[in-house]
């Protein structure tokens, strides 16, 4: 996070707060977030977009209530795809209409909640959730205002599995063939829906402002066919150009992600020309992102346990350390080869640095949480390791495998700390079972 140091002692410090003092208190493993650099996050990008902007915190990258309320404060909307998302956001007082819900396979009970809750718009996904919106609002004597998901046949250059807009995937309504055209004359036709937007989401991690660019000229293509068939008037109604998230991080020091402002202007230049050339008023450009926000402002800590030197072929040895998490924290390195930076956290050490590889306590080889680093070769079980960048996609991908308790989540504030989820205990896991 912006504004970590070290100590006098040579401890690494999170919000002025230092790492061992954390990791005294709540136990380890321990997310840590910063709330100053959170909201600075929400903030900047607010400001990237300016009075064009509509800046969506994703929530999967990570929700709680207390992250739901920085959001809110920040002035910023908030995305949610899941019945349970949506929970937590209405019960940390998030205004309903400031909250938009996405997913490819909603439920009725999820869309009912959502249309129950008035929340402010549903990205429709599919021709079956249109038709089950439709009646759902119907039934509600509702109007329902909507955005549709295009495929805007983007190949973003990212991970397979974290990449969306190429055509053979499961979201949204492809650009070719006019499907994605179809869709829109459904909403149209629909008297319980409302189209006021459309949607695009091109992937994850993503470093190249180029594939958000030809998204935006695909959707507005799209858009031009519509005032083609429907004329300027009707058209009007769709007054959000929603571009999705995917702004990519810097996990290690060598990637180096564009400013989020240079993404913000060129967008922005591209809408402005666009819909002044289709004679329609500047739409709203709205983003996004999750991992751009929640991702820097979290850190992971964990203790050391063991350490092992394993023979490799030839002379060579690889030094296992192993520490008390694992994948049940941190699925990213072993799902998509995530790297991650990692410092010894709780002293300095001037010793040589040895190649290791960081691994958790979960029973299987492939449970890695950093791949190859280098650590001082006086490490000792007991040292702290801190793991940068872990804010997204850690937490909120967590598991309970082997029975490992979901780690505890602190933040930290200008030199104070406070408890955001405690840990999970065994008694949390046998409150599931039926018969105790
Ligand atoms: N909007 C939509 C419709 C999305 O599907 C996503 C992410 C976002 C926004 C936020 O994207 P972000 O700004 O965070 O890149 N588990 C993977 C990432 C999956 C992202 C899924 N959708 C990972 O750990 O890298």
């Amino acid at each position: 996070p912006r504004g970590a140091g070290r100590t006098d002692d040579g401890a690494v410090t999170i919000g002025g707060i230092a790492v061992d003092e954390l990791a005294d208190t709540y136990g380890t493993p321990l997310f840590v977030y910063d709330e100053n650099d959170f909201r600075s996050r929400c903030a900047d990008m607010q400001a990237a977009f300016g009075p064009h902007g509509r800046v969506h915190y994703a929530s999967k990258a990570f929700l709680s209530l207390e992250v739901a309320r920085w959001v809110q404060s920040e002035g910023l909307s908030l995305d949610v795809c899941t019945g349970g998302e949506l929970a937590i956001a209405l019960r940390a007082d998030f205004p309903a209409e400031r909250i938009a819900m996405h997913g490819n396979n909603k439920s009725e009970a999820e869309l009912d909640y959502a249309l129950e809750s008035r929340i402010g718009h549903i990205v429709v996904d599919s021709m079956f959730e249109i038709e089950r919106l439709d009646r759902l609002a119907g039934a509600r004597g509702m109007v329902a205002d909507v955005l549709i998901r295009v495929t805007p046949g983007v190949e973003a250059h990212t991970h397979e599995f974290i990449s969306t807009a190429h055509e053979d995937q499961k979201f949204g309504f492809a650009l070719a063939g006019g499907i994605a055209m179809n869709a829109i004359r459904e909403v149209f036709a629909s008297d319980n829906l409302r189209l006021v937007g459309l949607h695009s989401h091109i992937g994850s991690q993503i470093f190249e402002i180029d594939g958000f660019e030809l998204a935006a000229h695909r959707v507005l293509g799209l858009l031009a066919d519509v005032v083609a068939e429907f004329g300027v008037e009707k058209t009007k109604q769709i007054e959000v150009l929603d571009l999705g998230g995917g702004l990519g991080i810097s996990y290690i020091p060598s990637e180096d992600p564009p400013p989020v402002a240079d993404l913000a202007a060129s967008l922005v230049e591209i809408v402005r020309r666009e819909s002044e050339r289709l004679g329609l008023p500047m739409p709203s450009i709205a983003v996004e992102p999750g991992r751009a926000i929640a991702g820097p402002a979290g850190v992971t800590v964990y203790r050391v346990g063991t350490i092992k030197d394993v023979q490799l072929d030839g002379a060579a040895t690889r030094r296992y350390v192993s520490v008390d998490g694992g994948m049940s924290d941190n699925i990213r390195t072993v799902l998509y080869d995530a790297e991650y930076d990692v410092r010894l956290a709780n002293r300095v050490s001037n010793a040589q640095a040895v190649v290791c590889r960081v691994v958790g306590k979960h029973c299987e080889s492939g449970d890695i949480v950093v791949r190859d680093c280098w650590l001082p070769v006086d490490l000792m079980p007991g040292d702290l390791l801190v793991v940068g960048a872990t804010g997204a996609y850690c937490y909120s991908m967590s598991s309970r495998y082997n029975m490992a308790p979901r780690a505890a989540v602190a933040a930290v504030h200008d030199g104070a700390s406070r408890l955001m989820l405690r840990r999970e205990t065994v008694e949390d896991f046998l409150s599931l079972e039926v018969q105790p």
